[in-house]
């Protein structure tokens, strides 16, 4: 995946947002992502269970790989890491990566929004259906195929120690293709500890091909990020033409005939973050 002739923004005139679906059809769908989380629309379901994430727990040890693709920074999960409960099958993590924002001091570049606000980043953790599929390359465009845990970042004061680590790092992933290995990896310490509130639906990844077969699980409480760490993250990608890698988010599709659930009663509550406990451990 050297040089893909996709982009965000239209830099002359390649492929933008506005036009992935000529050439990736089902960016044109009905069932696209992401979306606007309209709190007030979304139903509550009490049937709705906690996920179980097992292996999440770290720190593993091993050689994961960090690679600039030119639209994002991806770090690859080792297999061990699952989601054994609540979702309609097993799942299993295949890799991880961020959404930001930066372009023109715009510090917002979460792809969900929620009420129409835009949150600094967005992490996605992406799995597949692996108690129906065989692999990854298997189920991307199945049915169910894919799973995709989200997570909204805030900024605050009391950040997480491991996501440090990964934005340390960046700096050896500066130029597309390039590619670091981490020693450790903690993803559960990068998590918010409270996971009980979540937003589900069906969609889309959110990157062309754009293959409506993902479910989505958007999680209410945030992650803390220093101003440091933002602007870290903002500066120090470069894209396939040595540019600033920045504002890497889709923008919000059309929910049409969907409906998003909730864990929660979303409704009428105000936001209930959980400021102080960034993560699991520091
Ligand atoms: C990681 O890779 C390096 C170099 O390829 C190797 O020396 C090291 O033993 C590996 N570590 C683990 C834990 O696999
Ligand atoms: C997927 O697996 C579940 C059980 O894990 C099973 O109930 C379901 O029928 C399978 N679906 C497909 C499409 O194979
Ligand atoms: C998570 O947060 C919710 C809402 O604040 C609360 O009801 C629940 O008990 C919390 N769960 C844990 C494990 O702390
Ligand atoms: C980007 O910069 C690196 C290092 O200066 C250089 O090797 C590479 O050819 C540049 N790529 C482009 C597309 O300019
Ligand atoms: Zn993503």
């Amino acid at each position: 995946q050297a040089c893909s002739f996709w982009h965000y923004n239209n830099q002359r005139g390649e492929l933008d947002e506005m036009h992935w679906g000529k050439h990736f059809a089902a960016c044109a769908g009905k069932h696209q992502s992401p979306i606007d989380i309209q709190k007030r629309k979304v139903r509550y379901n009490p049937q709705l269970m906690q996920l179980e994430l097992s292996g999440y727990d770290g720190p593993l040890q091993g050689n994961f790989t960090m690679t600039n693709n030119g639209h994002s920074v991806q770090i690859d999960l080792p297999p061990t890491m699952r989601i054994t409960k609540g979702l309609p099958s097993l799942f299993t993590a295949v890799q991880m990566h961020l959404h930001w924002g930066g372009l023109d001091l715009e510090t917002s570049g979460s792809e969900h929004t929620v009420d129409g606000m835009r949150y600094f980043a967005e992490l996605h953790i992406v799995h597949y259906n692996s108690g129906n599929y065989s692999s990854f390359e298997e189920a991307k465009d199945k049915w169910n195929g894919l799973a995709v845990l989200a997570f909204l970042y805030v900024v605050g004061s009391r950040t997480c120690a491991f996501l440090s680590l990964v934005i340390m790092y960046l700096c050896f992933v500066a130029f597309l293709g390039q590619s670091a290995k981490l020693s450790s990896l903690d993803v559960q310490a990068m998590l918010p500890e409270n996971l009980s509130h979540f937003y589900r639906y069906q969609g889309s990844l959110t990157t062309p091909p754009c293959l409506e077969n993902v479910i989505w699980t958007v999680f209410d409480s945030p992650i803390i990020l220093s101003h440091t760490q933002i602007k870290l993250l903002e500066n120090t990608l470069l894209d396939w033409q040595n540019n600033t890698l920045r504002n890497d988010y889709r923008h919000a599709q059309p929910l049409n005939d969907r409906v998003v659930e909730s864990s929660f009663k979303a409704k009428g509550t105000k936001a209930q973050h959980h400021w102080l406990t960034p993560c699991n451990r520091n």
